[in-house]
């Protein structure tokens, strides 16, 4: 098997713009966990299927593997800082952030874009990840503008490409 090397793979799937979401559950404690995916897809209209692919090192795979259901917080191009928080080692990423939960007690982010309630449908090996299939039960949607990743940096909509706000973009790569 040969495949490109990770920087060549950075290179190549950072030129695809990805919306960013925080997944969210609860674990094995009953605790609210939550973790920034970007490689999240919709991937089947009857039945109304979405995936999120999860590495194996983090600790929301154990949350998903033990998980009956899962959200999809969409961001909004003002929760960059979420983004982050939900992405770095943090004593308690829930601190300070308002959330409600679902009639079935599942975190929902405050500000979000969309939240997309699943269902956990399966799941499938993926190399380093493991992909997550999701049954959209419901959600909930607002008006705005999203967050996206891009080049590895964040970004609105309408920018030039240059590479994100975020840093680690930029150059030739
Ligand atoms: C914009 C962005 C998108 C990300 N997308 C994913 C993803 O799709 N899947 C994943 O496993 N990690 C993804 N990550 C990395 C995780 O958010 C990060 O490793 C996190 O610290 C894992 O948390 P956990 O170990 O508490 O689960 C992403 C990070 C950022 C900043």
């Amino acid at each position: 098997m040969h495949g490109v090397d990770p920087s060549q793979f950075r290179q190549l799937l950072g030129r695809f713009a990805t919306g960013v979401t925080v997944v969210t559950t609860r674990d094995r404690a009953g605790k609210p966990i939550g973790m920034t995916a970007s490689s999240v897809a919709s991937v089947s209209l009857d039945p109304p299927l979405v995936l999120v692919s999860v590495a194996r090192d983090n600790d929301m795979h154990p949350a998903l593997k033990a998980a009956d259901r899962f959200v999809l917080n969409v961001l909004a191009a003002d929760q960059e800082a979420i983004s982050r928080r939900f992405a770095e080692e943090h004593p308690n990423r829930f601190d300070g952030l308002g959330y409600r939960e679902t009639l079935l007690g599942l975190p929902v982010l405050e500000g979000v874009l969309a939240s997309i309630e699943c269902e956990k449908h399966g799941e499938a090996p993926g190399g380093d990840h493991t992909v997550f299939f999701g049954l959209v039960t419901g959600g909930t949607v607002s008006d705005g503008g999203p967050l996206l990743y891009y080049r590895g940096g964040y970004a609105g909509l309408g920018g030039g490409g240059g590479g994100g706000r975020g840093g680690g973009g930029g150059g030739s790569r």
